[in-house]
């Protein structure tokens, strides 16, 4: 195993109290909060955004900091002018705030990569089986979505994937350690690494990783975290209790910690790249380059980092991670628990509507995402009079996690109803509506859309009777005769045209 030094965590600022009033204004500081659309029946009303697993709302506090940092925007390729100096020092600035958001020690490495996980597990993946090919083995769970188990499987070979447990219940909880530590002692010699989600974007039931980890060092394997759902709800640290439960790798995705717009992230222990051709190559990372051979900077981040950086996006993740991290991630994670508990125990109470995953928070941790299906309605046409009738913008399928949505609709044995099985029909395919949360939702938003699913679950058949299958095979519904087609909400060309007009 490799040893780290212990380094600095972003601190929290101020008493609880100011922390409070801190959060709640950066809570309405998001663009797109007030967005408003109309409705089925002719009203026009803000839209209530419950989708923040698929992407967060991006913090305009964030945006407002960025904005008077690019007033020096330069590449970081040029050296000497101030704009250069300046955007270099802060690009460099950035890597160690995203950095310290994690706790990482100071013999981890920042990289910027892609513009969500995917890039980043990618990445690692190959650099893992490249540095030991002899394992070609990984071990991962079933609540994974793609983006932490197609890359191992490509770039690593044969993925095993562990159950999960279940609750007093009979449902989903966390990975099942017990037989996590089974997989690894049966592949012990083949065994490259664990790859875990730190939380489900399915279910958002959070797993110990730490104790993941340490049963994965005790094999010799690595241990990989996909933290793409949780580094927004709740506190990450790469080091645990001891070394034995430090987190080898840790990947995040901007857009989905209220930084749309923002590269993903890898922090690593820099020894993991040492001695391995970077597998993107251009300019910025070479010390010199001839005709006939080039020679490759050992300094990191940058070996890892050809070409000119998404520097707006990579400022624009540090500033929301350094306000999150002011105001305390203990505080946003409170709250967020606050909510969960009052969405789950809301959205129980409608009748005919099953929610996928343990309901235990005392036994399955989870951040804000709540999975269901309504009895006898097919949740494309549930995420679709959700949003045509209530403005409550929901996401529905399988939420890039098919192994894992198979699993749970498999588990309650059709309770979900003919509308929403594991096959597909002709007007279905197997998938679920989910609704999860950021830090700019409310208990008002819940009940909204806990009133809205409450009228479709009384009235399925007047619903239905709106809506008719796409019948292209995706499983989405569309309505009869509403439309608010994409090109009505924003034209490019009409924006510019107005932009020339204003300037002549
Ligand atoms: N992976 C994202 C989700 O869970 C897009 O919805």
């Amino acid at each position: 195993m490799l040893d780290s030094a212990r380094t600095s965590q972003i601190v929290p600022r101020g008493s609880r109290t100011e922390r409070r009033s801190q959060l709640d204004a950066l809570s309405r500081a998001f663009t797109g909060l007030d967005t408003e659309y109309p409705l089925a029946e002719g009203a026009t009303t803000p839209r209530i955004y419950l989708d923040s697993a698929a992407s967060t709302l991006r913090c305009r506090a964030a945006d407002d900091i960025v904005r008077r940092a690019l007033r020096h925007y330069a590449n970081t390729h040029s050296t000497l002018h101030t704009g250069a100096r300046t955007m270099t020092h802060l690009y460099e600035q950035a890597h160690e705030i995203v950095g310290r958001f994690v706790d990482a020690p100071d013999d981890y490495t920042t990289v910027f990569v892609g513009s969500g996980v995917t890039g980043g597990l990618n990445r690692m993946a190959r650099v893992l089986a490249e540095r030991r090919p002899e394992r070609d083995l990984v071990i991962t769970t079933l609540m994974e979505h793609h983006a932490n188990d197609l890359p191992h499987r490509k770039h690593v070979g044969e993925v095993v994937h562990v159950p999960l447990e279940s609750d007093p219940d009979g449902e989903a909880g966390r990975v099942d350690t017990g037989a996590l530590r089974a997989a690894i002692e049966e592949h012990a010699d083949r065994l490259n690494y664990v790859a875990i989600t730190a939380a489900s974007n399915v279910t958002g039931i959070v797993n110990p990783v730490h104790e993941v980890a340490r049963h994965a060092h005790e094999a010799g394997a690595l241990c990989v975290v996909d933290a793409a759902q949780s580094a927004a709800h709740v506190p990450i640290s790469v080091q645990g209790r001891d070394e034995a439960e430090a987190l080898d790798v840790v990947c995040m995705s901007g857009h989905k910690i209220y930084a749309p717009g923002s590269p993903g992230v890898i922090v690593a222990r820099e020894a993991l790249f040492d001695g391995l051709e970077p597998q993107v190559v251009g300019g910025g990372i070479v010390e010199r380059v001839e005709t006939g051979q080039y020679q490759i900077t050992d300094a990191l981040p940058e070996r890892e980092e050809a070409g000119t950086p998404n520097l707006p996006g990579a400022l624009r993740l540090a500033a929301t991670l350094q306000l999150l991290g002011r105001i305390g991630m203990d505080l946003v994670a409170a709250d967020e628990r606050e909510l969960t508990q009052y969405a789950l125990e809301r959205f129980a109470s409608v009748e005919g509507l099953s929610i996928y995953g343990s309901h235990r928070l005392e036994v399955a941790d989870r951040i804000g995402v709540v999975a269901f299906n309504l009895a006898d309605l097919p949740h494309g046409l549930v995420a679709a009079a959700l949003n045509d009738y209530f403005g409550v913008a929901v996401r529905n399928e399988c939420f890039c996690a098919q192994p894992f949505v198979r699993e749970l609709l498999g588990r309650t044995g059709g309770a979900e109803g003919a509308a929403n099985g594991t096959e597909c029909g002709p007007e279905t395919q197997p998938g679920m509506v989910r609704a999860s949360l950021g830090l700019y939702n409310t208990e008002t938003d819940i009940d909204a859309a806990v009133e809205a699913l409450s009228d479709l679950a009384a009235r399925p058949d007047w619903y239905r009777a709106q809506y008719r299958p796409r019948g292209n095979g995706s499983g989405d519904w569309v309505h009869r005769s509403f439309e608010h087609p994409p090109e009505e909400v924003f034209s490019m060309e009409d924006e510019v045209d107005a932009w020339l007009r204003a300037a002549d």
